[in-house]
């Protein structure tokens, strides 16, 4: 797969997705959505592959939508493209897990595609923010919705009115990252973690992810229901069988992902 704006590469079971507009520090220009929500699709359909990583550079994973392609654009370009819809929600709705390994800048747009991920690891000079007020908008990617689901009212508020970045000490103490790594090991460690999820049983992880996902979208007693019919229907699967006959008999699991 070739891109203008990504480089996609393999390894092993996962692949990872560096966006590469290291100029315009990653801005989030709708070529490269487009090229993303593309190589998401290739990579869904890719049975090699059972997890992806997504990062951008030293510098920045992402400073946002690209400033300079929206700034003239009127209501009617933006509401009848439906933008953002079509291509930014795509790694939402993408089944197999992802992971964002964010170094520096991660704001507005970024922040948000950081946020669409399944979880954040994040370097040490990580930065994280929704500035959008800042330039006479607002977040619109779920940056309202995401940030205050994550690191609660009071802090998502105050970004958002302020503009003001989290640095990677206080985005870890808030919630919004799993952990912080030192900056030279973040694509390591975030493959790794990338690699022992690939080596479990797809399918029991997609159900695994879906149950967690749903958290976010029902009320407890429906989410229990869900997640415990999605429990049982573990039990219809051979890795269910492999996965506790291999703990059984002291060895490791060979999973066929049937
Ligand atoms: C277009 C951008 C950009 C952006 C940086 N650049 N961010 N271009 N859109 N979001 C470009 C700069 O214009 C510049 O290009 C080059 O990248 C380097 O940026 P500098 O500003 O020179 O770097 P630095 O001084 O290190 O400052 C880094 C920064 C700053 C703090 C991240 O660039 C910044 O504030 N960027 C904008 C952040 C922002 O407001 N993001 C929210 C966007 S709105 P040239 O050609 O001049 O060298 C948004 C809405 C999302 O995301 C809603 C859903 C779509």
């Amino acid at each position: 797969m070739t891109y203008e704006n990504l480089i996609v590469t393999n390894h092993g079971k996962v692949a990872l997705i560096t966006l590469n507009r290291p100029k315009a520090l990653n801005a989030l220009s709708p070529d490269l959505t487009r090229e993303l929500g593309d190589a998401l699709d290739v990579l869904e359909a890719d049975n090699a592959t059972a997890a992806v990583v997504l990062t951008g550079s030293e510098k920045a994973f992402a400073a946002g939508a690209d400033i300079k392609a929206m700034k003239d654009w009127s209501y009617m370009d933006v509401y009848k493209s439906d933008f953002i819809t079509a291509t930014w929600e795509r790694i939402t709705k993408f089944r197999k897990p992802t992971i964002a390994a964010v170094a520096g800048y991660a704001l507005g747009g970024g922040c948000e595609l950081a946020m669409m991920c399944d979880f954040i690891i994040a370097a040490d000079n990580a930065k994280f923010g929704q500035p959008e007020i800042t330039i006479g908008t607002i977040p619109g990617a779920g940056g309202t919705q995401r940030l205050t689901r994550l690191v609660g009212k009071s802090k998502a508020m105050e970004m958002v009115l302020t503009g003001r970045m989290m640095d990677a000490t206080e985005a870890e103490r808030a919630g919004l990252v799993t952990r912080i790594v030192p900056l030279d090991e973040l694509i390591p460690d975030a493959l790794k973690t990338a690699q022992k999820i690939a080596s479990m049983s797809l399918p029991i992880t997609l159900m695994a992810k879906e149950a967690v996902n749903s958290a976010y979208e029902m009320t407890l007693n429906e989410g229990i229901h869900f997640e415990r019919r999605l429990f049982h229907s573990t039990f219809a699967t051979e890795d269910q069988k492999e996965g506790m006959n291999a703990f059984s008999e002291k060895r490791p699991p060979v999973f066929k992902d049937q």
